[in-house]
């Protein structure tokens, strides 16, 4: 709460910064009488007093002036929208708005939204060298376009691309204001899910040699954020791409959310058989925004059901699967150019061709658990759930049914229900939990 004061505090200050650049801007440029020569001169305010996320990320970042307007003017929409009315002065000279003011007009907001040009206006004026330079200081090194920050919006092809809207990245608008950096929630712009885990490795019952595997890519994960080797990074293709490939239930996705876990980085899952069944046409530009997002935030990115992908690369026999064909080739471009770490899982290996499998690092088998590692499984899941041990026989129970983790935790689930409905857990309830999940797998004891 405290946060969001010292942001409420920090952009009123900026706000009104803003307003003098405005104001100085339209006199210069309509050449009325007015203090500056150029806005330059009107000072940003100060930042030391402030102890805001808005405030410590200009200071963090060293912004220049020149960003900070970028930015509060992004922001004066959401904040203070009727400071940017004075863009919609008419030109009398041909009854319509200002064209070098740029501007935009929303379906339900009726205020003035900014365009690029409307920064470049703001900027520079008439100066073309000023905006030029604004513009490609922008686009190439201003942290708030390479963070995705900021974007100018993409507009038809024919259009010149300043006039996109200038617009603010929904997460960093609550980091500017509440102070909190939100995790993005799942929407079809945003075809990614947030993936934790309470378990730890302990819990992880894996053979050694998987085990081992998976070491490498924490190692791997751990290299990559350090400092350490980086002539050899410059040498070698930026990134990690393995393939978890096993039945249901084995612990893929157990294990890419304890990797995030370990090396303190999010995991957003991301399912392809829903992205490339459903969204045949949007997906390009929303899973750009996740692969821009993953790529600035270091996350791990966990592609569940690859099959999809693989499986998918079928001859084209109507337009939808040319486009198909079009999206998984743009998909596969940005894995193979992703610099983190991607993981891909699926149930079926088999139909995938050679020249998919040699983009991977490493490919993991996650094989059905053996019966000792069953036995652990067992034991692991019932350390929390009151039962008779005396009278219950894991030992055998893992010899004779061939259950992934996964099986075995819902028969944990089972019996937490039982217990919830006054049962006690003994053998026969358990074997109850095993039957149902037999039966799933089409099998029957
Ligand atoms: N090897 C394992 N070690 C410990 N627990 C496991 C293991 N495999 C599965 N489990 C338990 O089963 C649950 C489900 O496993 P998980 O979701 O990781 O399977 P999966 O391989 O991703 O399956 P699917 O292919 O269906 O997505 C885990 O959350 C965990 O509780
Ligand atoms: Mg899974």
């Amino acid at each position: 709460m405290e946060k969001l004061t010292e942001n409420a505090a920090f952009s009123a200050n900026e706000l009104q910064w803003l307003a003098k650049v405005l104001d100085t801007r339209f006199k210069l440029y309509f050449n009325n009488p007015c203090d500056f020569t150029n806005i330059t001169e009107i000072a940003p305010p100060e930042l030391d007093e402030n102890k805001g996320t808005y405030a410590q990320f200009i200071k963090d970042n060293h912004l220049k002036a020149e960003e900070r307007i970028a930015l509060i003017l992004a922001l004066a929409p959401y904040l203070k929208p009727e400071l940017l009315d004075v863009f919609f002065t008419r030109n009398v000279n041909y009854d319509r708005h200002f064209t070098e003011f740029g501007g935009t007009k929303g379906k339900n907001f009726n205020g003035f939204i900014p365009t690029g040009e409307t920064l470049l206006f703001v900027i520079g004026g008439e100066d073309v060298a000023a905006r030029l330079q604004m513009h490609f200081f922008l686009l190439n090194h201003s942290i708030l376009i390479k963070k995705n920050i900021l974007r100018i919006l993409s507009v038809e092809n024919y259009e010149p691309f300043m006039s996109g809207t200038l617009s603010i990245n929904s997460e960093y608008l609550s980091f500017f204001t509440s102070g909190e950096l939100n995790k993005p929630n799942y929407s079809i712009d945003f075809p990614a899910k947030l993936v934790e885990t309470n378990a730890t490795w302990a819990d992880l019952v894996l053979d050694d040699y998987v085990r081992e595997e998976v070491e490498e890519i924490r190692t791997w994960v751990a290299w990559n954020s350090s400092d350490a080797n980086s002539s050899l990074k410059t040498q070698v293709k930026p990134g990690y791409r393995c393939l978890f490939y096993g039945p249901p239930g084995t612990g893929k996705t157990l294990t890419a959310s304890l990797l995030g876990k370990a090396t303190g980085k999010d995991v957003y899952k991301i399912d392809l058989s829903m992205i490339v069944s459903k969204y045949i046409g949007e997906t390009e530009k929303n899973l750009s925004s996740v692969f821009d997002m993953a790529e600035n935030k270091n996350w791990i990115l966990f592609f569940d059901e690859a099959d999809a992908l693989f499986g998918k690369r079928s001859q084209a026999t109507s337009s939808n699967d040319r486009h198909s064909n079009q999206e998984i080739a743009y998909l596969l471009q940005r894995i193979e150019d992703f610099p983190g770490l991607i993981i891909l899982a699926t149930n079926l290996k088999s139909n995938m061709d050679e020249a998919f499998s040699r983009r991977f690092q490493t490919m993991i088998h996650f094989a059905m658990p053996s019966v000792e590692q069953r036995l652990r499984l067992w034991q692991m899941a019932f350390r929390y759930i009151e039962h008779d041990s005396s009278n219950i026989d894991f030992k055998t129970i893992a010899q004779r049914y061939t259950l992934a983790g996964g099986a075995i935790v819902n028969v944990v689930m089972h019996c937490a229900l039982q217990i919830q409905k006054g049962n006690t857990i003994t053998e026969a309830v358990i074997m109850n939990g095993v039957k149902k999940e037999l039966y799933k797998e089409g099998k029957t004891i």
